[in-house]
């Protein structure tokens, strides 16, 4: 399983494969994995040595904490206190794209570093079959955060996990391209008031038909999701929102009937204006277009209703200034 070269591997799922990468993961190694929304790069979630290894591989501000993936609810029900709503949430919508944060345990094995010491943990069950397999056969919780540097546009298949950590000796296990496209819908549950910390494919409206109430999180809610740090999800081109004509020298990313004249590229988001195709080409586009042989990436407007929220969240931060906030190099330092 230890690849022999510096670069990344990809490996197709096969059950010999699947059980190599467990026995990687329980030696204290990444591997990198297919979810329904992005690649996350796992690790033995009870292990701290490991849960280092994945913050230094990314970048990542150890105040950013990591989501624990689990096999089945169960698993999810030994680490975190489970109260009604997040019952309710659970049933409705696991496995599948909805993260939910929850009082840890006082038992719950996960490493206090994979959380920044903090009483929350955040617990998910993927719907993807690699991520499932993977799962089983490892028999405990992964932490996986998307697979990118910290900062940068998170992957959507597994040549773009390749692309992010070259010359590093990291197995991906090759899914295919993930069918939804954009991060899972965090929602803090560990309060009276349910928040949702990041738009996703599970969208505020589903929340509020299932639990009642939902909040935005407030200024002082810790710790900030990534999804809060401004500058998230960056190209390294400038990108212009909601664009209705062409720039000299842009390249587009196009949603729905729109005039495409004058633009040096388009990539198709959606040519229906389809949100949820949208979202599965996303972080797709944003790489494809973001080449010197551009000044900037235009975006076509993208209603704001249903997986149009979470579209327009990563859109905004991937437009945002990165003189303000620069999310790699954190005050908080990098482990
Ligand atoms: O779809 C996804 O969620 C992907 C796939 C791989 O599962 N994972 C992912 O992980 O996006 P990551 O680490 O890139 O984002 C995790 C999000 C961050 O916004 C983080 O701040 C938030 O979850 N989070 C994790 N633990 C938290 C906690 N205890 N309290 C509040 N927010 C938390
Ligand atoms: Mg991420």
């Amino acid at each position: 399983m230890t690849p022999a070269s510096p670069e990344p591997t990809i490996l197709t799922p096969t059950g010999d494969a699947l059980d190599g990468a467990a026995r990687a993961l329980r030696a204290g190694r990444l591997v990198a994995f297919p979810t329904e929304t992005v690649y996350g790069l796992g690790a033995d979630a009870t292990d701290d040595a490991a849960v280092v290894r994945i913050y230094a591989l990314k970048r990542r501000p150890r105040f950013n904490p990591l989501i624990a993936h689990v096999a089945d609810a169960d698993a999810a029900r030994s680490l975190v206190e489970v109260d009604a709503r997040a019952a309710s949430l659970m049933a409705r919508f696991w496995p599948g794209p909805l993260t939910l944060v929850l009082p840890r345990r006082p038992e719950c094995p996960v490493s206090l570093l994979a959380a920044d010491g903090l009483p929350t943990l955040a617990v998910r069950q993927p719907a993807h079959p690699v991520a499932l397999a993977l799962l089983r056969a490892f028999g405990g919780p992964l932490v996986a955060p998307s697979a990118n540097r910290s900062g940068r546009v998170s992957p959507t298949t597994a040549a773009h996990v390749a692309a992010e950590f070259g010359g590093t000796p990291l197995a991906i296990l090759d899914g295919g391209p993930c069918a939804i496209g954009v991060e899972s819908t965090v929602v803090d549950l560990s309060g009276p008031v349910a928040t949702l910390l990041r738009p996703g494919a599970v969208t505020r409206d589903a929340l509020v038909a299932c639990i009642g109430r939902l909040d935005a999180p407030t200024a002082t809610d810790r710790p900030r999701s990534p999804g809060q740090l401004e500058s998230h999800y960056a190209p390294s081109l400038p990108v212009r929102l909601d664009a209705t004509a062409a720039r000299p020298g842009e390249a587009l990313l196009a949603f729905g009937p729109v005039d495409t004249a004058g633009y040096s590229e388009v990539f198709w988001l959606s040519r229906d204006g389809h949100p949820g195709e949208a979202a599965a080409r996303l972080f797709a586009g944003l790489r494809a277009l973001d080449r010197d042989a551009f000044c900037a990436i235009a975006v076509s407007p993208i209603p704001e209703t249903g997986l149009g929220e979470a579209l327009n969240d990563r859109l905004r931060r991937a437009a945002a200034d990165r003189e303000r906030e620069s999310p790699g190099v954190p005050a908080g330092g990098v482990i």
